[in-house]
């Protein structure tokens, strides 16, 4: 059992999804949970409702994580409420599926400041947070196999995932030795509602059945929540610069 009574941890993009299923778990395991969203504010609140009615602590935070000045804000509001912050699950992310022929300057600038560029943001905002704690903080990304693979129209994505893995290795680099760990996970498909609302996506996840290799499980948010709370844990303390793929064994298939 893991137990993360006294630490605090924030989760970006939490009002849906995987980063939901990563701020209920976290709070199951005694940590106080900040949940950011961007416009899904009942769907947030009703999350802090959920968290406070099962004896957990937690607190909603609007926040768009491509400003920085917003994450600074957020953060300050950590601050002032808890005191301190453990835990960092950079989870939210955007973008639509397209050609790379089709994509444009404007296009490519706002991926990357939304899908990579926010790990710098929270890492600068929470150093001093992070540097009052004598405990190893941990800040986790959420990256997808298109950061090291092809996958239809999804190169652009696909780019600010490979960029978001190269910042954890090197946030690593830079601040491993002041007793910050940064990792990332490597999700296969999880059928949230951005997979739902993808054209094709009933044949991508019967495709994901076909071939799965723990039994005829399907990925669940619960399931990346599992290794969120791993990497939270001290069970993960020599665990740093990495990528843990939790995908059912599909993208060992060749
Ligand atoms: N689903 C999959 O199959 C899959 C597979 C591999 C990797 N991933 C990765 O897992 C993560 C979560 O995916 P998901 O499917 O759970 O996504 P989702 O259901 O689309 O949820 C996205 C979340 O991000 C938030 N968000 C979007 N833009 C934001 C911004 N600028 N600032 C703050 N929050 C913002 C949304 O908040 P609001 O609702 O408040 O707007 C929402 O809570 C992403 O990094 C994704 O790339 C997903």
């Amino acid at each position: 059992m893991i137990n993360l009574s006294g630490k605090v941890a924030l989760v970006t993009g939490a009002s849906r999804g995987i980063g939901r299923a990563c701020a209920e778990s976290l709070a199951a395991s005694g940590a106080a949970v900040v949940v950011n969203f961007l416009s899904s504010q009942d769907a947030a609140k009703d999350l802090v409702n959920l968290i406070q009615s099962r004896g957990g602590r937690a607190i909603a935070v609007r926040a768009d994580v491509s400003e920085r000045d917003d994450v600074v804000a957020m953060v300050d509001v950590i601050g002032e409420h808890f005191g301190r912050l453990d835990v960092i699950v950079s989870n939210a992310a955007a973008g639509g599926f397209r050609p790379l022929t089709q994509v444009t300057p404007a296009g490519f600038d706002s991926i990357l400041r939304m899908n990579a560029a926010p790990l710098i943001w929270l890492t600068q905002a929470a150093l001093p947070l992070f540097n009052a704690s004598p405990e190893i903080s941990r800040v986790i990304a959420i990256s997808s196999h298109g950061s090291i693979r092809g996958i239809a129209n999804y190169g652009l994505i696909g780019t600010s995932k490979a960029a978001l893995e190269s910042l954890v290795r090197h946030l690593a680099f830079e601040l491993g030795r002041s007793g910050v760990n940064f990792n990332a996970i490597m999700p296969g498909i999880v059928e949230t509602d951005a997979i739902k609302t993808l054209p094709g996506s009933a044949g991508m996840l019967s495709s994901v059945r076909e071939q799965i290799l723990v039994r005829d499980r399907m990925l669940q948010p619960a399931d990346v929540a599992g290794a969120v709370l791993f990497l939270s844990s001290h069970l993960s303390d020599l665990i740093q610069g990495q990528v843990l793929v939790i995908d059912g064994g599909i993208s060992i298939r060749v």
